[in-house]
């Protein structure tokens, strides 16, 4: 239409240019400049009839802070433990949640599984799967539940509009890439449809008080697929991570603007479903009672929970010139660190040796204070002598080859306790104030990897 202006917008940044460009300025994308006509005199008039609306109606008028009043916010509990815990105890009428997680790792099981288990009427939407699909799912997870209900639909205008008749406590949205809203021309999944369905369930969400789920996909480098500007309209960002091949799965808030960022979900994936962990270190744990060299455990906490973790390494002779470093749940840059640290502060030289590293679980552990049990790990495959399996450390490696302290550091060692270790290596600084003899468990603190050295066997 004569008068309308042309932009063009990067779909994975949401950058726009006046002209199409090859390659995005902002985040380097090639090829992802799509046409978008905007309407402007359209957009203003609506916008300042809808301020002329808001104006009549009053109902945002600035008031003094103490005179607002708390709603009496009941949450709702999923029935599920841990994705309670996740959000900081239920979920909040009205809220937005963003679950992002790799394809297959089990978004849309979990969330058939919540809408399964709550009792109350939920809404399960899914622009991925026919409903015979779900169906099977649902079978396979074994419930007789009745009161949820699917729709295999994509349009947002369908699904709003069924939401309203049907009017369920809950709603999820199974995924935000695949719906799409007939107001927007472009493709679902682009960035500008992203963006537009989203906020759309954010207003049926404030609106209607119905707590709304989005499923949302996660790219190969670990982001949120589509804008990052999605995060910051819902009010919980929630991710399901994991290794595929493996059971263990991981439920993380990355942000929860009604809890704390702090808790951390554990399922166990099984044929009938996923089952919540509630004693994580009694599985991560070797049932092995021979020892082996290369092995050892770490005391860590992921969120406020303290896990006791098995490590191994394999350090061998390199045969093939360039030696290899390879790990699987630990950062390997953080990996080849540790190792020049070794080299530098202890004298133990890998420069010739291949060095795998793995974690049990296929858990990706963030806590720092793993790297103690990394070291131990190493050093016990480089001498081929085996640590007592009443062993475990925790604490992290500075670059200076001190053991630095590491926080909650009497939960790990009363867990480690708890399990039956009989000693346990800590940061000398982590003691004050701790007094070492209220433990049945004996408390080793070192302070430098080369002190380490001359305990651990
Ligand atoms: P899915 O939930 O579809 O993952 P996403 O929605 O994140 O893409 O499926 C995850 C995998 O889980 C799938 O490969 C099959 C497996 N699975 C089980 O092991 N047990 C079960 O009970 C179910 C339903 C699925
Ligand atoms: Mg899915």
């Amino acid at each position: 239409m004569a008068g309308n202006k042309i932009l063009f917008i990067c779909n994975s940044c949401g950058y726009t240019s006046p002209k199409w460009e090859g390659k995005c300025f902002s985040c380097g994308a090639w090829n992802s400049f799509e046409e978008k006509e905007i309407l402007p005199e359209n957009t203003r008039e609506k916008r300042s009839k809808q301020w002329k609306d808001e104006e009549k109606s009053g109902k945002s008028k600035p008031k003094p802070i103490s005179e607002v009043q708390l709603g009496l916010t009941t949450r709702i509990s999923t029935k599920d433990s841990e994705m309670d815990r996740i959000l900081g105890g239920g979920i909040v009428p009205g809220s937005l949640i963003l679950i992002g997680g790799q394809p297959g790792i089990g978004k849309s099981t979990l969330l058939l599984q919540t809408a399964l288990g709550i009792s109350k009427k939920v809404l399960y939407v899914s622009g991925e799967e026919s409903e015979e699909q779900i169906k099977m799912r649902a079978d396979r997870l074994s419930s007789s539940q009745t009161t949820a209900y699917i729709l295999a639909e994509s349009n947002l205008s369908i699904i709003l509009s069924e939401a309203q008749t049907l009017a369920p406590d809950m709603i999820i949205i199974d995924s935000i890439q695949t719906s799409f809203s007939p107001y927007v021309d472009s493709g679902a999944g682009s960035i500008i449809q992203i963006r537009e369905c989203t906020s759309e369930l954010l207003r049926f969400a404030k609106e209607t008080k119905i707590p709304v789920f989005i499923v949302g996909h996660i790219t190969k480098s670990g982001d949120l697929a589509g804008p990052k500007l999605l995060e910051h309209i819902v009010d919980v960002v929630i991710q399901f991570e994991g290794e595929r091949n493996y059971n263990y799965r991981i439920l993380r808030t990355l942000k929860n603007r009604y809890g704390s960022t702090e808790e951390l979900g554990i399922y166990e994936m099984m044929e009938n479903g996923l089952k919540p962990v509630d004693n994580p270190s009694e599985l991560l744990l070797s049932q092995n009672t021979e020892n082996f060299s290369g092995s050892s455990v770490a005391a860590t906490i992921e969120g406020l929970r303290p896990m006791l973790i098995e490590t191994q390494a394999l350090v061998s002779a390199a045969i093939y010139g360039t030696p290899q470093r390879s790990s699987t749940g630990y950062d390997l840059r953080r990996l080849n660190m540790i190792l020049a640290i070794l080299e530098k502060r202890a004298g133990l030289y890998f420069g010739q040796k291949d060095v795998f590293l793995n974690i049990a679980g296929g858990l990706k552990i963030a806590d720092p204070a793993i790297d103690l049990a990394i070291v131990a790990a190493l050093v016990s495959s480089l001498e081929d002598r085996a640590i007592a399996k009443n062993v475990c450390f925790s604490g992290e490696i500075s670059l200076t080859g001190e053991i630095r302290p590491v926080k909650n550091i009497e939960s790990r060692i009363k867990e480690a306790n708890r399990l039956g270790f009989k000693k346990i290596f800590v940061s000398a600084n982590n003691l004050k104030g701790i007094n070492k003899s209220n433990f049945n468990i004996e408390v080793i603190d070192i302070g430098k990897v080369i002190d380490l050295l001359q305990h651990i066997f």
